[in-house]
């Protein structure tokens, strides 16, 4: 264990034996710190969206088939011009910190291993840099959250495409922090500096609330800024936290290369549909210009191969990696990716698609039960 300004970090690197990915919120609950587990777990409000968010896979149905003559399926895809062994990604997450003393670095290293793809968030426990470095060659997007200030939002742009991250994505729904009772019943703060803050005026975000963190970024986001970034970048720029076929096509409008369906796992709106239940209508708005990036609630192979076939070409996944980190590090991280790969190999061989593109097309049903 690693003490830091008092806050427990879990030292642990080990591989992990995973029955299922919801099994490890109880295990991570033991040895992460309240507040910190408590800033992860939490939803926005009485958590509605966030508990729909699982449920809503259970308004479809993947359709199995039999007589197919095909074995060993795969689950090598290629999009935004990178081979991957996984459609499954780690989604932008702030402050790893919270649950090894690794951070960040460790989950690179872990996605890495996997062949999959990394997003780092800007309120990162380790810098861009040394995440970078710690995927050791593997692909990387950063998320940004625009700041007021643009001058900070071009160190931290500059310093991305320094590191060869390959795309942006820029995160449009948290313009003010999500109403999390959790936060203020821990009175939370975040123990542990914020690696890429430490070049911003306003402090590193040691000892700040989540509400003081977002008080210093951008409370009007528009389509203009989409272009600016992609501008300034030349990288794609991937739009999170599309929820609805016009912020879409707003999107697209502006020049994003991707769109990523997100609710940010229930953690901002609640009382808004579950992600899953979006995605369909949006991806067909998208109408294959751009890839779809979807994620919130995703614990299970099936849900990953819904997503698919409901218009995804990645699906991310944020607690349960950051469980996996904080009960094994690196190995961990990998673990938790091996086990959600395993079950999605078992649905795509029961449901007689070979390969991502074949999950893609295969029909899903929706019976009302
Ligand atoms: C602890 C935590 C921190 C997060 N930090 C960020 C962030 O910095 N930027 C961002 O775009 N989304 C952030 N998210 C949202 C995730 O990118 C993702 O949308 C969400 O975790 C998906 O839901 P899931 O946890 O049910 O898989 C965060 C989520 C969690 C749980």
């Amino acid at each position: 264990m690693t003490v830091v300004n008092g806050y427990e970090q879990s030292d642990r690197e080990e591989k992990l034996n995973i029955l299922n990915l919801p099994s490890l919120e109880a295990e991570a609950k033991k040895i992460i710190p309240t507040g910190g587990f408590g800033y992860i777990v939490g939803g926005s409000e009485d958590e509605w969206t966030l508990q729909e968010n699982t449920k809503a896979f259970n308004h479809a149905q993947i359709v199995p088939r039999a007589l197919t003559d095909m074995e060993n399926p795969s689950t090598e895809t290629d999009v935004f011009g990178l081979h991957l062994k996984t459609p499954i990604m780690m989604a932008p997450t702030a402050a790893q910190g919270l649950a090894h003393s690794r951070g960040e670095a460790a989950t690179a290293e872990g996605v890495a291993k996997v062949g999959g793809l990394m997003a780092q968030s800007t309120y990162s426990s380790t810098s861009i840099t040394e995440t970078a470095a710690a995927g050791n060659g593997a692909p990387q997007f950063f998320q940004l959250y625009m700041s007021k200030d643009w001058d900070f939002n071009e160190s931290l742009l500059d310093e991305a495409v320094k590191a060869g991250v390959k795309a942006i994505i820029l995160t449009v729904d948290a313009t003010v922090d999500g109403y999390r009772e959790e936060d203020i019943i821990n009175n939370f703060q975040f123990p542990i500096p914020m690696a890429n803050l430490t070049k911003f005026s306003e402090g590193d975000g040691k000892g700040k609330g989540i509400e003081e963190i977002y008080a210093s970024a951008a409370q009007k986001i528009s389509p203009d800024d989409v272009r600016r970034i992609a501008d300034y970048t030349k990288l794609p720029v991937i739009v999170k936290g599309i929820q609805t076929p016009e912020d879409a096509l707003l999107a697209i409008g502006a020049g994003a290369s991707g769109i990523y369906v997100s609710n940010h796992g229930g953690r901002q709106l609640n009382g808004g549909p579950a992600a899953f239940d979006t995605l369909a209508d949006i991806a067909k708005a998208v109408d294959h210009r751009v890839p779809v990036i979807f994620d919130s609630g995703v614990r299970r192979g099936s849900h990953v191969f819904k997503a698919l076939a409901s218009g995804a070409d990645l699906v991310a996944m944020g607690r349960p990696v950051i469980y996996g980190l904080a009960l094994g590090g690196a190995q961990g991280v990998q673990s938790v990716f091996e086990a959600l790969n395993h079950e999605l190999l078992i649905d795509m061989q029961l449901a007689g698609t070979k390969d991502i593109e074949a999950v893609k097309k295969a029909k899903l049903t929706h019976i009302n039960y």
